[in-house]
């Protein structure tokens, strides 16, 4: 098995282990689900993501799915996490992994890397953080996508009532059109809108 592979069976057994036994929210992982890494992977390569953000590292368990897709197309992930103790968590999960070559974490509010990206800096980002800071990180979620860039965001029907503003705001938006997959926890997907798509009408 790849150093990778191994890896990631390693952490949903941990994730599993510790979320089972711990309460509070802050030590938890809360992990994405092993068929919501497979469909990660599968979007990055599908969509030729190069450029992936990703807000919400945790111990890098959904990271690591996200950077073997990316090294399989030549791009690279940028991560976001806020707390000290999950940074450090990840930071040794990404030594032991093989594909920490593809990974940058920041270790910062993912409020203020939002606001310092360029537009159209990212061709995929993953949204998997604190839900209701996400409608005032909308306007710069969107300035950051490139056109025809696609969004997903975790949790969308795991976490259906907490979830609603952001999701009546995104579908609200004329240059994003939006799915809701059931995969795991439900995975939001918003793709925006490409001035250069032909228009057949
Ligand atoms: C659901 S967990 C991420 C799980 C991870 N995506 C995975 O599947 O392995 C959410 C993470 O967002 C982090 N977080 C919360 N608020 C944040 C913020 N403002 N900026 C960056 N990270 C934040 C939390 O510390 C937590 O680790």
């Amino acid at each position: 098995m790849e150093p990778l592979d191994a890896l990631l069976v390693e952490l949903e057994e941990f994730g599993r282990a510790n979320d089972g036994s711990i309460s509070e929210r802050p030590r938890r992982m809360l992990n994405i689900t092993r068929d919501t890494g497979e469909f990660l992977a599968v979007l990055v390569r599908a969509t030729l993501a190069r450029r992936v953000l990703e807000i919400g590292t945790s111990n890098g368990y959904s990271t690591l799915w996200l950077a073997g897709a990316a090294r399989a197309i030549g791009g690279t992930v940028t991560t976001v996490e806020l707390s000290d103790y999950k940074i450090a968590l990840a930071t040794a999960n990404f030594a032991r992994s093989g594909v920490a070559r593809y990974i940058s974490p920041v270790h910062e509010h993912a409020g203020r890397v939002l606001a310092r990206s360029a537009d159209g800096a990212f061709d995929l980002v993953f949204l998997d953080s604190e839900r209701p800071e996400y409608p005032g990180w909308w306007p710069d979620l969107k300035r950051v996508l490139r056109p025809g860039g696609l969004l997903v965001v975790d949790n969308a029907t795991s976490h259906r009532t907490e979830m609603a503003p952001f999701v009546a705001l995104v579908s609200a938006d004329a240059s994003f059109a939006t799915s809701l997959v059931p995969v795991g926890n439900g995975e939001l997907l918003a793709v925006k809108a490409d001035p250069g798509w032909s228009d057949p009408r």
